[in-house]
């Protein structure tokens, strides 16, 4: 059987006609709805977004159950780090008023490290001096206040107002003098 000449032509066409049909077909199947009516953008998507459940809380809406350990965040260095970063979203924890769940609460090891998270003085890149969060050198930190190292931070410092025992301490012990051992 003799093929015409430009058969090849004609395949190429048809390969092309049949991509360009997926291609339409595609965009009517997958473009959401509402998509194009005020530009490039689907005007849906904000309602969407409105939906979600909240998961974030402010630091006052934990404050009215745990008034305690509040009294000691708001009053300490800490006030500035909120009670989500260390425990975690609130949503998992009190829905409608009630308690549905339970937070993350750090214990042994786990406490030293979500510390150093901010802390730690052996991440170079983090700005030093002036008015930046305060870091130490673990384990020297504990070596120099001459206890072992597998101390937590949470021994010394109270984790929601990290100076206040400390305070106390120079308080009660006044010969103690900035950056000497308390023990
Ligand atoms: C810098 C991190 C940090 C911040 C900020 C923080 N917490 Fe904590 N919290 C901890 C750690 C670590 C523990 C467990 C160790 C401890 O109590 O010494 C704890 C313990 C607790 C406990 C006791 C849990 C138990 O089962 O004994 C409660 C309740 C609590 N925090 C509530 C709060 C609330 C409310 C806020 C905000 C007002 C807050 N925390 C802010 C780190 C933090
Ligand atoms: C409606 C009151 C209420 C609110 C609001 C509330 N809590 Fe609690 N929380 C409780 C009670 C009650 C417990 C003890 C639950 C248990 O022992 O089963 C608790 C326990 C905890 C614990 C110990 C671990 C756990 O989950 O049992 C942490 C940490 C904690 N809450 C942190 C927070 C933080 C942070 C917020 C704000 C985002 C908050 N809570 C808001 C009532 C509340
Ligand atoms: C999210 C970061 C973050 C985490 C995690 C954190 N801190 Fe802090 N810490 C801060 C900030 C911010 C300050 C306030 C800095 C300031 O006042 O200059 C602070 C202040 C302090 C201070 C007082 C420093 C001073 O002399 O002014 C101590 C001590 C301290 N934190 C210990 C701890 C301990 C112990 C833990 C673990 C329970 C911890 N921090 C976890 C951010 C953090
Ligand atoms: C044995 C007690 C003890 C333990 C454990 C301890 N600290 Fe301290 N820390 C102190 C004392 C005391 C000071 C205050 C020193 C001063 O006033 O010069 C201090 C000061 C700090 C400061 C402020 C430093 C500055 O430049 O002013 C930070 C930050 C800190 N500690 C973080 C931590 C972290 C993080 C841990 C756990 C890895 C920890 N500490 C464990 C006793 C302790």
């Amino acid at each position: 059987m003799s093929k015409g000449p430009k058969t090849h032509l004609k395949r190429m066409g048809l390969v092309v006609l049949g991509v360009v049909a997926l291609v339409v077909v595609g965009k009517l199947l997958f473009t959401p709805g509402g998509f194009g009516r005020y530009g490039h953008y689907r005007p849906g998507a904000i309602d969407d977004e409105v939906q979600r459940p909240l998961v974030h809380e402010t630091d006052a809406s934990c404050d009215s159950c745990h008034e305690w350990d509040a009294s000691f965040h708001k009053k300490g260095k800490h006030k500035v780090v909120s009670c989500e970063f260390c425990h975690g979203p609130g949503g998992r924890h009190v829905k409608d008023g009630k308690v549905v769940g339970h937070l993350e609460v750090q214990k042994g090891g786990e406490i030293n490290r979500l510390c150093l998270r901010c802390h730690d003085g052996h991440v170079r890149a983090r700005p030093q001096g002036g008015k930046v969060i305060k870091t130490v050198l673990y384990p020297n930190h504990l070596e120099k206040q001459a206890v072992e190292t597998d101390h937590l931070c949470n021994q010394c410092h109270l984790v929601h107002a990290p100076l206040e025992y400390i305070n106390a301490a120079k308080k009660m012990f006044p010969m103690v003098k900035e950056g000497e051992n308390v023990q």
